[in-house]
């Protein structure tokens, strides 16, 4: 089963990430570099770590961002490079500790940290890569860009704590649901963006429209992450399909099968979600009631909504190949492995 994705406008157009990754590949290999120096430590099991996560690969989505958020206005400083490699490890640090409270098994095509150190190991790691993007940001020295960067590091954990609190609850809302993404997820694509044009040193309204752009990415992409969950393949996706079903996570496909359901079909999620009867005996029922309802394809017409609403954050600002490049990103996201 696939999701159906309408792509109206970009029929034609395969959507790609390729504009921007050809466009930051010079500076994508010196933030490779650092990311790999950085990783390092004379407590052996750091770099061992560390670097499982980080050459298992990975899109690199959000230093991306950084590079061409300042590129866009014509910066040619140094600082941007530390900025992305910081944004990149607040990243792998976030994806170290979710694969712990998600109890994981498989990230990026590969065992997870966790399954191969241990949860502790994870969890340290992730706070030594932490630690380390915010040395770098002291290093550039922008106050702007360590508030714009420490207060989405406060916010992403909110979002996961908020997730735990609203977790196995079948009355949770759209709304909170939202609240949840927001935090965990478009928080950091926002900052991503935002600190290009902080380094660049360009306007307030340059800085918010890249801000606002990143958040309304950030919300397409974890939308359409969602529905990847139960529609997509694990070979395309590199982790599990129905972890969130199997985690009693509840993302949009569920609210709105929950919600749109008879009450003996909500009942059922009751029972998966709350009870624990979420094995994978369950998973194909749940994947039923989910494609009845237009689960996956109501949740891809959310994200193309907040799509629309990162393209016309953009639009005011003068064409160039870079906010092409960014335009992509969004038909990108919303296209992703079907
Ligand atoms: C995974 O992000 C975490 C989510 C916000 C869903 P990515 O899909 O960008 O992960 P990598 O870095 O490419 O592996
Ligand atoms: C990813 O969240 C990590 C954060 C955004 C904090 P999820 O738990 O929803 O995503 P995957 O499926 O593990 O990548
Ligand atoms: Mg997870
Ligand atoms: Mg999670």
């Amino acid at each position: 089963m696939g999701v159906v994705i309408p792509l109206e406008e970009n029929k034609n157009k395969q959507a790609s990430i390729k504009p921007l990754v050809d466009l930051t590949k010079v500076d994508m290999e010196r933030v490779n570099q650092l990311i790999l120096s950085k990783a390092g430590s004379d407590v052996q099991m750091i770099p061992e770590v560390a670097r499982h996560l980080i050459s298992s690969g990975g899109k690199r989505l959000r230093p991306m961002l950084t590079l061409a958020s300042a590129s866009m206005f014509g910066y040619e400083g140094e600082d941007h490079i530390k900025l992305a490699t910081s944004v990149e490890f607040m990243h792998t640090a976030t994806l170290l500790h979710d694969d712990v409270v998600d109890e994981s098994d498989l990230r990026r095509g590969k065992s997870t940290a966790r399954m191969i150190w241990g949860n502790q190991a994870s969890v340290l790691v992730g706070d030594f890569l932490l630690g380390q993007a915010f040395r770098m940001m002291v290093e550039v020295g922008s106050l702007d860009a360590l508030d714009v960067l420490s207060t989405a590091a406060c916010v992403i954990a909110e979002g996961e704590v908020l997730q735990l609190s609203v977790a196995k609850h079948m009355e949770t809302t759209e709304d909170d649901y939202l609240e949840v993404i927001k935090a965990k997820t478009a928080a950091l694509f926002a900052a991503a963006a935002e600190v290009g044009p902080i380094v660049a040193r360009t306007s307030k309204s340059e800085r918010n429209a890249l801000k606002s752009y990143g958040m309304n990415l950030g919300l397409a992409f974890q939308l359409v992450d969602d529905a990847l969950d139960y529609g997509g393949k694990a070979a395309d996706l590199g982790k599990n399909v129905g972890d969130d079903f199997r985690e009693g996570k509840i993302t949009l496909p569920v609210i709105l099968a929950y919600r749109r359901g008879t009450s003996q079909e909500r009942a059922f999620w009751k029972d998966a979600i709350e009870n624990g009867k979420n094995g994978d005996e369950n998973l194909g029922q749940a994947l039923a009631l989910i494609n009845k309802y237009n689960g996956l394809s109501d949740t891809i017409a959310r994200a193309l909504h907040y799509g629309a609403i990162a393209r016309d954050a953009l639009a005011p600002l003068p064409d160039s190949a870079w906010k092409s490049a960014l335009m992509d990103v969004i038909d990108f996201t919303i296209s992703r492995v079907s």
